[in-house]
């Protein structure tokens, strides 16, 4: 059976077995290897991509799902080179120490702000995404930085 999903705004198709994850699929057959393989078991959140516009853990997540889905992943989060207000704020706080956990970081952190325009650090921390550097602080900087860039590119 034929899977039709989209990435990163390009429609594909895939055939092959339909209990591969997601994130198989995107680093080796998409190309795609800015989402990371952590755990996979769904607990360390490396894997993180949005599906329809909400975060997932692609590792946990099999193919035979995906008919007719919408993923983004963090190559698809700049179109045009525009970078979002997360990555901006990455940026500017110099967040990543090896950066390995920081893509799952960056996307979690992009579906927090949709829902929750202005997270405390229990918001924040609810993410759950694993960083074996432990970046938290910088990564809850980053977040309320980012949020301030989203009001003034709303304003
Ligand atoms: S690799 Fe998916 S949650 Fe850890
Ligand atoms: S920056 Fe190294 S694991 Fe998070």
């Amino acid at each position: 059976m034929t899977i039709e999903l989209t990435i990163n705004g390009i429609t594909r198709q895939f055939d092959g077995d339909p209990d591969m994850p997601l994130l198989w699929y995107l680093r080796d057959h998409a190309a795609l290897p800015g989402t990371k393989y952590g755990c996979g078991m769904g607990l360390c959140g490396a894997c993180s991509v949005h599906i329809d516009g909400k975060v997932q853990r692609s590792c946990v997540t099999p193919m035979s799902a995906m008919a007719g889905r919408r993923v983004t992943t963090i190559e698809g989060l700049a179109p045009e080179g525009r970078l979002h207000p997360v990555q901006q704020a990455w940026l500017e706080l110099d967040v990543a120490q090896c950066g390995y956990c920081q893509a799952g970081q960056i996307m979690a952190a992009v579906d927090l702000l949709k829902t929750t325009p202005e997270p405390d650090d229990a918001a924040i921390a609810a993410i759950g995404n694993l960083c074996r550097c432990g970046t938290y602080p910088r990564i809850r900087q980053a977040i309320r930085r980012a949020a301030e860039l989203a009001r003034k590119e709303d304003a």
